[in-house]
């Protein structure tokens, strides 16, 4: 059991934060912590990694595969992705990936608590910025590579997956294409509520073993039991191995509600995460919050570690905890709202998103009042379909449809370039998955689609570049003609 704890966890782990003693190529860009105001001139070290082991190089215009950061402390290695590497073989490309700003190392004022706490500084922090801290790496790492006939094609997950997105729309001379990867880009900046992402986990633990469902289901009116009896919230601390009393039963209910869709979004293509929490529920040692509580303590107290409730949830109005997380959650009032909530119909507690809510916590926390809609704004259009359509193509959206974001994600074809990947079988990130060997056939067949559209981004690049080569080469050919009828009939004149 602990060891299916660990796979999930690694796996969860190897997603989101990746650490860099491998023998990777880190490099440090000084960036302008504002790009445009220009009366503040302080920079920050931005961390981004190269690996160049499979690029063909310069001279023969082999690709740049770039990988955004996310909201991750530690740094993406590429080569770990399934696509990113399969694209490095395929095309000799260079794999680099790049940090966010304000996470891990690429830190203004080397410290989240002092860059947080300074408005001038964690005003800084804004999609723009981010976008633009991108562009001016891929140009100077461009340009000190000599690499200025290799196409450039930018990749990211989730949140990371909207600012590739974002950059090929913005930043069309830069990158020929973007791939999105399970990306819920009608998420953000909206203000209507959403549900779906619960009614997905719901859906993933029925498909999957219908008592398990049940279990779970009913696990809610069992801990609210507990807690109604005499000394019931004493004994849940108990159960649960809390670091602090518990206010009420919902904090458990909310962190348990967060570990199970956590469970159903990184669901491995052999179903062992959801299987394992499956056979732990169902085992009904003696109750069933009994049950769920052994599953805490598998989890948590296998590390030491007391059970913190106040963690940011992935779905609910969110609760600022750290000044690590705070970075997010600036993000999330400042720019990225994201109405994810959880209504009456799915096997979760609900909790439905409350704007009201959201805005008292924000205006708290940080003073500011949510605006709606900027990453939009950015494009100057209202509506999503319409700024991706009009503004450009060239862009993938791969979704999992087992993966809870799926119900923000774009799963239609909306032009010719305009490009969804779905599989009824991948969970969060599956073409970032890198089992080798095993990949099941339905992963590989949705892989190599991309690989495939990657590789016409790539040969229509070369194809108009050489196009560009020839009509400059015809003008010269054109002038040393005329030149040459001229100095023929000069000479024939004189
Ligand atoms: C670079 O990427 C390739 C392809 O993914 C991988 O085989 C190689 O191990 C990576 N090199 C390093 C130093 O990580
Ligand atoms: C490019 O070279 C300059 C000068 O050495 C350096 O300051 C800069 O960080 C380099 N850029 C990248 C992306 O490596
Ligand atoms: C995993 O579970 C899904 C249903 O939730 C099922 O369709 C799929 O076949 C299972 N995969 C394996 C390898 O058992
Ligand atoms: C965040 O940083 C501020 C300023 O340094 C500090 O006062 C505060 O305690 C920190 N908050 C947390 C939760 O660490
Ligand atoms: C939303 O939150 C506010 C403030 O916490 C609360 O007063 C209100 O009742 C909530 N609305 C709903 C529909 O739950
Ligand atoms: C979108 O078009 C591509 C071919 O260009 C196809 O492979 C893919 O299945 C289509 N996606 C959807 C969701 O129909």
């Amino acid at each position: 059991m602990a060891r299916h704890w660990m796979f999930i966890f690694l796996f969860i782990v190897l997603l989101s934060e990746v650490s860099t003693d491998i023998g990777l190529k880190v490099s440090y860009y000084t960036q302008k912590l504002d790009h445009f105001q220009h009366q503040e001139s302080r920079t920050f070290q931005q961390r981004f990694v190269v690996n160049d082991t499979l690029w063909a190089g310069a001279k023969s215009g082999a690709p740049i595969i770039v990988l955004f950061g996310g909201i991750a402390d530690d740094m993406y290695d590429p080569s770990i992705y399934g696509v990113l590497t399969f694209s490095a073989v395929k095309f000799e490309a260079m794999l680099v990936s790049i940090e966010h700003r304000f996470y891990g190392e690429s830190i203004p004022m080397n410290s989240i608590d002092l860059a947080m706490a300074d408005h001038r500084t964690r005003d800084c922090l804004s999609v723009k910025q981010a976008l633009q801290d991108f562009a001016e790496i891929v140009h100077s790492l461009k340009a000190n590579w000599s690499a200025h006939n290799s196409p450039v094609i930018v990749v990211g997950m989730g949140y990371a997956g909207a600012l590739a997105t974002w950059f090929r729309l913005m930043y069309p001379e830069i990158a020929i294409g973007a791939l999105a990867s399970s990306t819920p880009l009608s998420y953000y900046g909206s203000t209507t509520p959403r549900d779906g992402y619960c009614s997905i986990v719901s859906r993933d633990f029925q498909d999957m073993d219908k008592t398990c469902y049940k279990a779970i289901y009913d696990s809610w009116k069992d801990i609210d039991d507990v807690a109604l009896e005499r000394h019931g919230l004493a004994k849940l601390d108990q159960f649960f191995n809390t670091c602090r009393p518990l206010k009420s039963s919902e904090e458990v209910k909310q962190k348990l509600a967060q570990l199970y869709s956590m469970t159903a979004q990184y669901v491995d293509p052999y179903n062992t995460s959801m299987s394992s929490v499956c056979i732990e529920l169902t085992a009904r040692r003696t109750s069933i919050e009994g049950s769920v509580s052994v599953l805490y303590r598998e989890l948590e107290g296998g590390k030491g570690k007391c059970f913190q409730s106040d963690l940011i949830q992935v779905y609910s109005p969110f609760e600022p905890s750290s000044n690590s997380t705070a970075a997010w959650a600036w993000l999330r009032c400042n720019e990225l709202i994201f109405p994810v909530g959880c209504e009456h119909n799915t096997m979760l507690p609900s909790c439905p998103f409350n704007i009201t809510r959201m805005e008292n916590s924000c205006l708290e926390r940080f003073g500011i009042v949510p605006h709606p809609r900027t990453p939009i704004d950015l494009f100057g259009s209202q509506n999503l379909k319409e700024s991706l359509t009009k503004l450009g193509g060239n862009i993938i959206f791969s979704n999992g449809l087992r993966d809870p974001f799926s119900s923000g994600g774009i799963l239609k074809n909306l032009s010719n370039t305009i490009t969804a990947i779905t599989t009824s079988q991948g969970s969060y990130c599956w073409d970032m998955r890198l089992i080798g060997d095993n990949d099941p056939e339905w992963l590989k067949i949705g892989r190599d689609k991309e690989l495939e559209i990657f590789s016409q981004w790539i040969n229509h690049f070369h194809h108009i570049n050489k196009g560009h080569s020839l009509s400059v080469c015809s003008i010269f050919i054109y002038f040393f003609l005329l030149e040459y009828i001229a100095f023929y009939i000069c000479t024939y004149l004189s």
